[in-house]
């Protein structure tokens, strides 16, 4: 079972951070289908030491998605260590540093995967983190800025030394993007040279991504991120598979129950316009390979109600329902 510093977690699946994904409603959601823990999406700390009321409510949690790790993106190691008292107070069990993401907005402060060329700047802000941190402390990397530039090896270990609990790597560098494909091998060396627990991340498509990836890097947890939007259900697809069970797909009466879930707690939290927006974006990851699924996701590209996405979508699975009876 993989643990984390103190905390003990239920099992070795992990669900990836992502921004405009990974709010209450996803999150709660993919707990129930068997994560054993959760992560918000990144969340700026600057924007949490100048208690913006916006980056504030990326903090909102509930007893229902326990443990939570909060993800902290900055460069300046005081605003971070201030940034990591505020999610603990607020009831973040873990607080996970971003040294990965690629995004030019995030570069350009010097944070994200820019940290990946300044190990000094790292093991300044983990320092930092580290003295005030009284919940395990984890960092996500990326395998490098680019080839040649420092080691991730080398960066993994100063991050150990730094008194990190686990660490993330999701192996590309961050130039590719998300082009080509993840190499599985570099969370081998990682796994081969430390001591804390490596969480492999990058590319788990299906549930038998899963166990390859830990048969071939010995990895203690996998996390998935794009496999799990539109298909929470991969979780409990994975977990009845180490039972030696078959994986059960979800039928199309539990399938359209989970989206107006879904529907119904993203509206309550945003309200009922913005809700819309963000499902119409969800609802051609969670109609993807079902039958008739372009003709739908047509339909639903002009809508911009609430009511109209729901009756759209009703039409649709019922037309599923009848086709399967
Ligand atoms: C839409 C989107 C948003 C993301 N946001 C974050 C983020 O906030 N923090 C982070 O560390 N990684 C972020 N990522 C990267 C994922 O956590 C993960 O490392 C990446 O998607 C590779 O895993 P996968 O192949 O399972 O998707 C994001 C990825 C996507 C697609």
């Amino acid at each position: 079972m993989l643990k984390i510093g103190s905390l003990q977690l239920a099992n070795w699946l992990i669900m990836a951070p992502m921004a405009g994904i990974t709010n209450l409603p996803f999150r709660m959601m993919v707990k129930r289908m068997g994560a054993a823990l959760v992560t918000t999406e990144m969340i700026s700390a600057k924007g949490l030491v100048l208690r913006q009321e916006r980056t504030l409510t990326y903090l909102k949690s509930c007893a229902a998605e326990k443990p939570l790790s909060v993800q902290l993106f900055g460069s300046d190691p005081a605003v971070l260590r201030d940034a990591a008292q505020i999610a603990i107070q607020r009831g973040a069990e873990i607080i996970d540093i971003n040294l990965g993401c690629p995004v030019k907005k995030v570069v350009k402060t010097g944070a994200g995967a820019a940290l990946l060329r300044e190990p000094r700047n790292i093991e300044n802000i983990l320092t930092a983190v580290r003295k005030v941190c009284t919940v395990p402390l984890t960092v996500k990397v990326r395998a490098g800025w680019r080839p040649g530039s420092p080691d991730v090896v080398s960066v993994a270990r100063l991050i150990e030394n730094c008194g990190a609990d686990a660490i993330t790597i999701h192996p590309r560098f961050a130039f590719q993007g998300y082009s080509g494909r993840a190499d599985w091998s570099i969370i081998g060396k990682l796994k081969d040279t430390l001591r804390i627990p490596v969480i492999g991340n990058g590319d788990i498509l299906r549930p038998s991504d899963a166990f390859n990836m830990r048969k071939e890097t010995h990895c203690d947890g996998v996390m998935i991120g794009r496999a799990a939007i539109g298909n929470p259900w991969i979780f409990k697809q994975i977990l009845l598979m180490e039972k030696g069970a078959e994986p059960s797909f979800p039928s199309i009466e539990e399938r359209k129950s989970l989206i107006m879930e879904h529907f119904e707690a993203l509206s309550a939290m945003v309200g009922g316009g913005k809700a819309a927006r963000i499902m119409r974006g969800l609802l051609l990851w969670y109609t993807k390979g079902l039958p008739f699924s372009s003709n739908f996701r047509g339909q639903i590209t002009a809508i911009k109600d609430m009511e109209s996405l729901v009756s759209t979508m009703h039409t649709y699975f019922s037309s599923l329902e009848e086709r399967q009876s």
